[in-house]
C-alpha cells in the first residue's frame, strides 16, 4: 500500500498544525494510503553543523534523536507532508533544522516523491514559511502538490483552526491532489524522466 508521511513541527501535538495534518489525513485514509504522522516539534531537535559525515556513512552523525529514525520511513514513503507553525515570519526552528539534517543527510532518491507543505500562523507570515518549506521539495525533483489557495490555516489554537472553513478546505483538496499525484505517477513508474547529474559547479578556479 502506497505511504504518505506527515510531520508535526509544532510541539503541540492537538494544535493548529495538527488539526490542519489531521484533515489531510482523513482525505488520505479514504483514498486508500497508509498515513504515519510524526511528531518533530516536541523532541529535541539540534541543527546541522555540516561536518559532512553523512556523505561517507549516509546518515546524519547525531544519532540521538528522530532524523535518523525517520530517515528509512523517508526513504519508503511516496509522499511527505511537512507542517509548521509560523515563528516569527518563518517555519519554527525545530522543523527547519529536522529538515535540514533530514534532506542533507539521506542520499536516496526522492525523485517524484510528492511534497505538500502546510503552514499554520495566528495573523501573518505564512506566505515567507510555505515559500521556505517547498524548498526541500523542489531542490530534490519532488513534484509540489497545491490546493485551492496556498496550504495555510489560521489561528492560535485548534479551535481556531476549527472555525478557519476555508483553511480546512484547502487541506482536503490539498490532500485529494496529492493523492492523485501519487496514483498518476505510480502508473508511470517505468516512464520516469531521466536525470542528469554530472555537473556540480564549484569554481574551483578561482574566478
Ligand atoms: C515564538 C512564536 C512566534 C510566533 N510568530 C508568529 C508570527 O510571526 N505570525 C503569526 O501569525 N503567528 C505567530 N505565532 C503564533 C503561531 O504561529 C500560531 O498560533 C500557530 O497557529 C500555532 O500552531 P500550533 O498550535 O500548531 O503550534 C507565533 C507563536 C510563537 C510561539
Amino acid at each position: 500500500m502506497s505511504k504518505i508521511l506527515l510531520l508535526n513541527g509544532s510541539a503541540h501535538v492537538h494544535g493548529c498544525t495538527a488539526t490542519a495534518l489531521e484533515e489531510m489525513i482523513g482525505i488520505f485514509e479514504a483514498e486508500g494510503f497508509e498515513t504515519e504522522l510524526i511528531q518533530v516539534g516536541n523532541k529535541a531537535i539540534r541543527g546541522c553543523i555540516g561536518c559532512g559525515s553523512c556523505s561517507s556513512t549516509g546518515k546524519c552523525v547525531f544519532n540521538d534523536d528522530l532524523v535518523n529514525e525517520v530517515a528509512p520511513k523517508f526513504e519508503s514513503a511516496d509522499g511527505l507532508v511537512v507542517g509548521s507553525p509560523v515563528y516569527y515570519g518563518s517555519p519554527n526552528g525545530t522543523i527547519i533544522s529536522f529538515m535540514d539534517r533530514l534532506f542533507y543527510s539521506t542520499s536516496f532518491d526522492k525523485h517524484m516523491k510528492v511534497g505538500a507543505a502546510v503552514v499554520s500562523c495566528r495573523r501573518g507570515g505564512n506566505t515567507a514559511s510555505f515559500d521556505v518549506l517547498n524548498k526541500y521539495f523542489t531542490i530534490s525533483g519532488m513534484p509540489v502538490a497545491s490546493s485551492t489557495y496556498w496550504n495555510m490555516v489560521h489561528g492560535f489554537s485548534a479551535e481556531d483552526v476549527k472555525k478557519d472553513l476555508e483553511g480546512l478546505q484547502t487541506m482536503r483538496n490539498l490532500a485529494r491532489n496529492m493523492s492523485f499525484m501519487i496514483k498518476a505517477f505510480a502508473d508511470k513508474k517505468s516512464e520516469y524522466p531521466i536525470v542528469e547529474k554530472a555537473s556540480f559547479t564549484s569554481f574551483t578556479d578561482g574566478k
